[in-house]
C-alpha cells in the first residue's frame, strides 16, 4: 500500500476520507490541491502531511518559477499541529532559495524526494527500535492510525505493532476509534487486516477502563509535535490514554521520527492545537456519507490534539534511538547536533 507517491508531474495520493468504503487515488499537481487534501485529511498523519508538503511546493515551482514564496505560504496555512509540515516547507524552501532561479524547481523536487525517502528509513528504524522496547508485552493498545497511511513505509507506532507481529510476540492490538474522523475504526483497523494482525476496536470511552481493567500490556501512539522538553501533542484523546497508563502501570509509548520534534517549542505550552469544523462532531462518516449523531446546529468543540507532559510518557521511540525518561536533555540528544534546543 502507498499512500502517497510522485507520478511524473502529478502526487497521486490515496484518499483516505474515502477509506475503507472506497480505495481512489486523488491526482494533485500544485500546492493549492496539495494544502486542500491536507486540510480535509484525504491526506494526513504527521509524517506523511510534511512529505505532501514538500511535494507541493515543489510541484507548484515547476509550473510557475516566482511561485516560492507563495507556494510555501499555501502549504503553511493547510493545518498547524504537525511540525513535519513545517520542516519539510523550510528544507524545500531552503534547497530551492540556494540556487539559481533556472535551478530552483529542479532542487526543490531533490529535497522533497530527501525528505520522503528519509521519512521511509525512519519508519523501519523506529520499528525495529520499538519492537525491542516492547518485547513481552503481548496485548497492545493504540489510538488513531500511525500506520503506512500516515507515514511513508511501514508507518510509526503501528509500524512498531508489525514488526511485533511480525516476529510473532503479539497476541492483540486494541484500536480506539479516534472520533470524530475515526481514523481508528477506519484506517487503523484497515491496516491491522491487511497485515493479518489480530484486533478489538472499542469506543474512545471504553478504553482507559479496558486499561485499567488489566487487559492491556501497553499503550503506544504517535506524535503530531514533541516540544524540546518531551512534552507531546497527539490525537486528541491521547492525554487520557496516557493518565490511564499511569494509573495503571503499564508502559505509555510515543513513536514518531525526529522530524516531528521542535526545538523551537520549549514546552507544550507553545503548540498550536488545531480546532477544527464543529460539522465533525455532528456527524459520523459512514459508507453512505456523513450521518448525523446530534441535532443540526448543537454547538461543538473539536480539538483535533491534545497535550500529554513528558512526564507521563515512559519513553520517545525515534529513528535515531529512544528517549527514556522523557525530558529536556534526552530529547536533545536525538537530534542532530545544529538543532538542538
Ligand atoms: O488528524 P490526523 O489524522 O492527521 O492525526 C494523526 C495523529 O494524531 C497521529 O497520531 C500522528 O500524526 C502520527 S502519524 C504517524
Amino acid at each position: 500500500m502507498t499512500a502517497l507517491r510522485l507520478d511524473g508531474e502529478v502526487l497521486r495520493a490515496i484518499d483516505q476520507t474515502l477509506l475503507p468504503w472506497r480505495e481512489r487515488e486523488l491526482e494533485l499537481t500544485g500546492a493549492a490541491d496539495v494544502a486542500e487534501a491536507i486540510r480535509r485529511l484525504a491526506i494526513r498523519g504527521a509524517p506523511l502531511i510534511g512529505v505532501a508538503a514538500g511535494y507541493g511546493v515543489a510541484l507548484e515551482l515547476a509550473r510557475d518559477p516566482g511561485a516560492l514564496a507563495s507556494a510555501c505560504q499555501t502549504m503553511l496555512r493547510a493545518r498547524p499541529t504537525a511540525v513535519n509540515l513545517a520542516h519539510a516547507v523550510e528544507r524545500v524552501r531552503r534547497a530551492a532559495s540556494d540556487v539559481p532561479p533556472g535551478r530552483q524547481a529542479a532542487a526543490a523536487l531533490a529535497q522533497a524526494r530527501s525528505i520522503h525517502a528519509e521519512e521511509e528509513a525512519a519508519s523501519e528504524a523506529i520499528a525495529t527500535h520499538g519492537a525491542e522496547l516492547l518485547a513481552g508485552r503481548r496485548r497492545i493498545l493504540t489510538h488513531c492510525n500511525t500506520g503506512a497511511l500516515a507515514a511513508p513505509g511501514r508507518g510509526t507506532a503501528l509500524g512498531v505493532l508489525a514488526e511485533l507481529a511480525s516476529s510473532d510476540q503479539l497476541e492483540q492490538v486494541l484500536v480506539t476509534e479516534s472520533r470524530p474522523l475515526l481514523q481508528g475504526a477506519r484506517l487503523t483497523v484497515y491496516e491491522l487486516r491487511r497485515l493479518g494482525v489480530a484486533h478489538e476496536l472499542l469506543v474512545d470511552g471504553a478504553a482507559c477502563g479496558v486499561i485499567a481493567g488489566g487487559v492491556v500490556d501497553a499503550v503506544i501512539v504517535g506524535c503530531d509535535r514533541v516540544a524540546a522538553n518531551g512534552d507531546l501533542a497527539n490525537k486528541v484523546g491521547t492525554y487520557g490514554l496516557a493518565l490511564a497508563a499511569r494509573a495503571a502501570g503499564i508502559p505509555f509509548v510515543v513513536a514518531g521520527p525526529t522530524s516531528t520534534i521542535d526545538p523551537r517549542c520549549p514546552t507544550g505550552a507553545q503548540i498550536e492545537l488545531e480546532e477544527r469544523s464543529p460539522e465533525e462532531v455532528r456527524s459520523v462518516s459512514s459508507s453512505a456519507g456523513a450521518v448525523p449523531v446530534t441535532a443540526p446546529g448543537t454547538p461543538c468543540r473539536n480539538p483535533a490534539f491534545d497535550l500529554t507532559p513528558a512526564s507521563l510518557i515512559t519513553a520517545l521511540v525515534t529513528e535515531r534511538g529512544v528517549a527514556s525518561p522523557v525530558a529536556a536533555e534526552s530529547v536533545s540528544r536525538l537530534l542532530p547536533s545544529p538543532a538542538r534546543a
